[in-house]
């Protein structure tokens, strides 16, 4: 009988994120209920999101000491207590940290096997549709229109500059180091990439874009948000997507400068926005994803870690900066 390995939520941390937050656990295996399945997690997502959630309240409850640590994962059916799926079955489900979790079968939609299954927690993940609808739906880039999106490297970033690349946008990507700027421009096809951590953002920003940024994808909020806002043209666009400057610290102290008046003066629209917002409309987008990456007009950037054991560095190691793309662990 094999028994469920788990990585415990030890302790909440109070600044950096250590290894000291987890702890590795055996469990007994779960049993599903009516209505719900029973999945082993095959490949776990890794998000800058997991940091967010352990200082509170989010768009989901805040995660509880002691309780096994939450998180997606790419997971297969092994047993169904629900009509419309079968072991066998690929699904996202919110596992946790675990290599086997019961859960409700009622929101889980099964999911294409395609090759290679990775790219289902990828671009055809939260990631790429977050990337997708961020962009398009909200931040709504013209033809010809300058954008501009920070963690560039990054899941979510590096597929936001392709895409505005696609729709006819001149892209600037906001990276940390020479090697993901050089990576973002030369293998990507970005316009530009501005490395934070080589100098002053908000001068690099101006003489790139003296017309100004119409549209600012904005994964880290902070600094970089600040540098962006004070280069915004007029009837320009935040795309609010996340905070990742902010996760793994205690809070700031102040937020940046700039806000409200250059909103006011700049007549700016600044959204913010949660992937799940626009599900309605998930299958338009995942065809139009897909025949991007079949054509070849979107590369696919993947960071596969294997061994539940290794979730906790990883996520230390993605909130550092060590990946490229989309992070994630195998379960092996
Ligand atoms: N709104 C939504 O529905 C939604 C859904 C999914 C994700 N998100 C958000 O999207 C953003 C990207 O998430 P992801 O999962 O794709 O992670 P990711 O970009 O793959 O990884 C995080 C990256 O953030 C960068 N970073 C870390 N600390 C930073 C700092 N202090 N300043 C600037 N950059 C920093 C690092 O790259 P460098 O080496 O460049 O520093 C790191 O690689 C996050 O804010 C996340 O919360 C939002």
């Amino acid at each position: 009988m094999p028994t469920n390995r788990q990585i415990i939520l030890a302790q909440k941390p109070n600044g950096k994120l250590t290894a000291e937050s987890f702890r590795l656990a055996e469990g007994p295996m779960p049993s599903p209920g009516e209505g719900e399945v029973l999945v082993k997690a095959r490949y776990v997502s890794l998000d800058a999101a997991n940091r967010a959630w352990m200082q509170g309240v989010t768009y989901r409850s805040a995660l509880e000491t002691g309780a096994v640590m939450a998180g997606g994962s790419l997971a297969e059916v092994v047993e169904s207590r629900a009509d419309h799926l079968a072991p066998g079955d690929l699904v996202f489900a919110e596992t946790g940290w675990q290599a086997y979790a019961a859960v409700p079968a009622k929101n889980l939609v099964k999911l294409p096997r395609v090759e290679p299954l990775t790219h289902l927690l990828s671009v055809y993940g939260v990631t790429g549709l977050t990337a997708y609808f961020g962009l398009l739906n909200v931040g709504q880039p013209q033809a010809g229109e300058t954008v501009a999106v920070s963690a560039a490297a990054g899941a979510v970033g590096s597929l936001v500059g392709q895409i505005a690349k696609i729709k006819g946008s001149r892209v600037i990507g906001i990276a940390g180091g020479a090697a993901k700027c050089a990576w973002i421009r030369d293998e990507l096809g970005f316009d530009e990439a501005v490395d934070y951590k080589a100098g002053d953002v908000r001068r690099q920003l101006r003489g790139l874009c003296p017309d100004g940024i119409d549209v600012y994808f904005d994964n880290v909020g902070g600094d970089i948000f600040e540098a962006a806002l004070f280069n915004m043209a007029n009837h320009g666009r935040i795309v609010c997507c996340g905070a990742v400057s902010q996760y793994d610290d205690v809070p700031p102290a102040h937020g940046p400068r700039g806000v409200p008046g250059l909103i006011v003066t700049k007549r700016l629209r600044v959204e913010g926005f949660v992937v799940m917002d626009f599900y309605a409309s998930r299958d338009a987008a995942l065809a139009e994803l897909r025949g991007w990456v079949e054509a070849g007009k979107l590369k696919v950037q993947e960071d596969v870690i294997d061994g539940l054991d290794n979730l906790p560095v990883a996520l230390i190691g993605l909130l550092a900066g060590e990946n490229r793309g989309k992070r994630m662990v195998r379960v092996v």
